[in-house]
């Protein structure tokens, strides 16, 4: 999957912008505020139908239109169009695919993207949901029948909950709906668990070049006992969960446990060495989704400079660019990720200007040639 083209209009600060973007590596640079992390947003918001800055879509709107559109072409044969269009006026965003209406799935499926920002460098600190997302973006790419399970898991789970905040429990309807998410929430573990099996061996070895940490595990939690099914937790579980008004065990809290030996990773690893662990995962869902299906994924890489330092930096960009994947990176200095890359990667650079209106507007600099040292 490659970005042959991007046509952006109505995207916060950032005038109209039409270009092509490189094959391989896009180098964006800029001053604060000129818009680089909005550059990025609107390729997030075309790939996964949100920002990673905001919830509120609207916000990512230029304040002076009265719409966004958002388009990119990918590489194919034929070429296949992506498109979303967010107005003022409706609170929906507008998904085509391929010239027809999309669902938010397709969308993702079609550009497959990893963010790379100051967010998920807190990924091992965070709550629980942003693992669940990590790891559930790479069951989603890799197995086909992941998102069907995985949707009507989380709307009997949905019912399952409304009927636990009623004062009188229904229980034939409970048992309904608990039947239902029993069903397709062991499957949705299954699937998980899978894809965990060969993910974990990927991203040991990813690690390994980032840095010496023989003792890191990562572990599945799959969110409920792990002798007992969920069908006989949620049945157990009937009073309690009654009592607190939500399912309190089940697929809807898997986690990822990262672990140094016996104590937890984030209790004892460095700020620095967590988001060199954090960069190993992000960089081996790109190569696990590559050998399993071989399509890359398109890396969303915000501000690196301000996040590792300079020698990690180069192993990450390395890294990045033997996987052959299209990147857009970010940065305030444009010396800080020169001379990293090797003169056959395909390189473009991007100033991002403020123009005397006030707009940011992206100016496409020839290639440059950087020799390796
Ligand atoms: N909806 C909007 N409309 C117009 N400008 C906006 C909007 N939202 C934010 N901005 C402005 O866009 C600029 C770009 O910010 P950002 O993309 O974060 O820049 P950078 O990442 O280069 O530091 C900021 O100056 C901000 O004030
Ligand atoms: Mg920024």
């Amino acid at each position: 999957m490659l970005v042959e083209r991007l046509a952006f209009s109505g995207l916060r600060n950032l005038g109209a912008l039409d270009f092509s973007p490189s094959p391989g590596i896009n180098l964006i640079v800029g001053p604060n505020g000129s818009g680089k992390t909005s550059l990025l947003e609107g390729i997030h918001v075309l790939g996964m139908g949100r920002s990673f800055r905001t919830r509120q879509l609207k916000n990512v709107i230029a304040h002076d239109a009265s719409a966004m559109t958002l388009f990119a072409r990918l590489q194919g044969e034929p070429a296949l169009p992506v498109g979303v269009r967010r107005s003022r006026e409706t609170s929906e965003l507008e998904m085509r695919l391929g010239g027809e209406v999309a669902r938010l799935a397709q969308l993702i499926e079609a550009l497959p993207l990893q963010l790379v920002n100051p967010d998920a460098f807190r990924l091992l600190e965070g709550a629980p949901a942003g693992r669940r997302e990590f790891l559930d973006w790479g069951v989603f790419h890799v197995k086909h029948d992941f998102f069907d399970a995985w949707r009507r898991t989380r709307r009997a789970l949905k019912h399952r909950n409304a009927l636990l905040r009623r004062d009188r429990m229904d229980t034939d309807a409970l048992a309904a709906w608990e039947k239902e998410l029993a069903l397709w929430g062991e499957r949705v573990d299954v699937l998980r668990r899978e894809w965990m099996a060969v993910f974990v061996p990927v991203f040991e070895e990813t690690l390994k070049r980032m840095i010496e940490l023989p003792e890191l595990t990562l572990r599945y939690s799959r969110g409920w006992d792990k002798q007992r099914s969920l069908q006989e937790v949620l049945e157990q579980g009937r009073t309690t969960d009654h009592q607190m008004g939500f399912t309190q065990n089940g697929p809807q809290r898997a986690d990822l446990r990262i672990r140094l030996g016996r104590h937890p990773a984030v209790e004892v690893l460095s700020r620095g060495q967590q988001k060199l662990v954090v960069s190993a995962l992000k960089l081996a869902q790109g190569r696990l989704l590559e050998r399993t299906t071989g399509r890359r994924c398109l890396y969303l890489v915000d501000d690196l400079p301000a996040e590792l330092d300079a020698d990690h930096r180069r192993v990450f960009c390395r890294l990045l660019e033997t996987m052959q994947c299209q990147a857009f990176i970010t940065s305030v200095e444009h010396d800080a990720l020169a001379g990293i890359w090797q003169s056959h990667t395909p390189l473009t650079l991007f100033h991002v200007k403020h123009s005397d209106a006030g707009a940011g507007q992206l100016v496409p600099q020839a290639r440059i040639d950087f020799t390796t040292e």
